[in-house]
């Protein structure tokens, strides 16, 4: 019997619809048993008018599918931080998707921003914790608005976080695992995540290792990111190495990434990128960060040939310079989603 599987798509805010136009092209091109929800509810202009980021229906729908392709959340009006965690916090939190899984690798040699040839090849993967650390909302504050106002936020670690996304940081190793901390600041946290990592070692112990300070991490990145493979930090340390990697490999518009359960098997796949107010509406963001987001997806749900066809299909696109201007071509975001569409035709 043909299983037809449900993917549940977000196109969002901003530039958000308009790079997962060309990503579910590229899904429908695969010819897989796929059928696809699309959510358009979910945007903007729906909490300025209702404050409803994320329904319960949205959530129900999200759930019941087999993976969520998402666009990017975000606009310029609203300036708390409601609208985007009602959205990507609810969805996080709500299934538990714990492992932030960020690919960063060069496409083509012009793309990189490094001058030694032999320090461009950047293949590296950052695994973000997902669900604590900074980003996880605890906190509060007094004498709002006076010069007398105190803020906190406190960067949550819990022993059972913290091992599992360890874990999974050796489950998807292939040379090495970089743990990035700053324990040497930071006492408590500090002491749980070197604990959890000599408990994880210990689990590994045919897996290369090393360890890092988050300081020290950036500048080794952006020195020579060759020597890494994958690096296990927390939420803000991952959200920013993250970015450095995505630059190191030509761009944010091209960066792929994908918050997944390993438990459940659940995942949301997105582009790394947010909105992009600055340049939604005119037709130039590049759709290769959603594109390989969509390659992620269809690997994960065990079509990892397809997804190898993608990538190459995206690889020879950049290399013949049919690209956004972002990454040096003249493209719209058609034309290059339309450019990976013909590769992956002639394979
Ligand atoms: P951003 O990623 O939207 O934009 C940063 C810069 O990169 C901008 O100059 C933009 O033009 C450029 N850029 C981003 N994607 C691009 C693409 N595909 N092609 C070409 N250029 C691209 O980050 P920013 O400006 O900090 O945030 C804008 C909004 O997006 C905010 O509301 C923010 O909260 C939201 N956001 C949402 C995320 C999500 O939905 N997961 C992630 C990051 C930000």
């Amino acid at each position: 019997m043909r299983l037809v599987r449900t993917i549940t798509v977000i196109p969002g805010d901003g530039i958000g619809p308009e790079v997962i136009g060309p990503a579910l092209d590229v899904l429908v091109a695969l010819g897989l048993d796929l059928r696809f929800d699309v959510i358009e509810e979910v945007n903007a202009h729906r909490y300025l008018r209702d404050g409803t980021a994320l329904s319960d229906a949205d959530f129900a729908r999200v759930r019941s599918s087999a993976a969520t392709l998402l666009g990017a959340v975000g606009d310029p009006r609203l300036r708390d931080t409601g609208y985007a965690r009602g959205v990507l916090w609810r969805l996080r939190s709500g299934l538990d998707l714990y492992a932030n899984y960020r690919p960063a690798r060069l496409w083509h040699e012009r793309l990189s921003p490094l001058r030694d040839a032999a320090r461009r090849p950047i293949d590296c993967v950052v695994v973000r914790e997902n669900t604590e650390g900074l980003y996880s909302g605890i906190g509060g504050g007094t004498a709002t608005g006076t010069a007398a106002e105190v803020a906190l936020d406190t960067d949550l670690s819990t022993h059972r976080g913290v091992s599992r996304i360890i874990d999974f940081a050796f489950s998807v190793a292939r040379r090495g695992v970089c743990l990035v901390d700053k324990a040497s600041a930071i006492p408590h946290g500090g002491r749980l995540w070197q604990r959890c990592w000599r408990e994880a070692v210990a689990r590994h112990p045919r897996c290369a290792t090393s360890h890092l300070y988050a300081d020290t991490a950036a500048l080794r990145l952006a020195e020579d990111p060759t020597v890494f493979d994958v690096i296990v930090t927390n939420n803000t340390y991952g959200d920013i190495l993250s970015s450095l990697t995505a630059a190191l490999a030509g761009g944010i518009g091209l960066a792929p990434s994908a918050s997944l359960n390993p438990g459940t098997g659940f995942g949301v796949f997105e582009p790394m990128h947010g909105s992009a107010p600055d340049i939604a509406g005119t037709g130039t963001a590049n759709p290769l960060g959603a594109i390989l987001s969509a390659a992620l997806l269809v690997e994960h749900l065990g079509h990892g040939e397809e997804a190898g066809a993608v990538r190459r299909a995206v690889a020879a696109a950049v290399a013949a310079g049919r690209t956004t201007p972002d990454i040096g071509g003249a493209l719209g975001t058609r034309e290059a989603g339309a450019a990976v569409l013909a590769e992956l035709g002639a394979r």
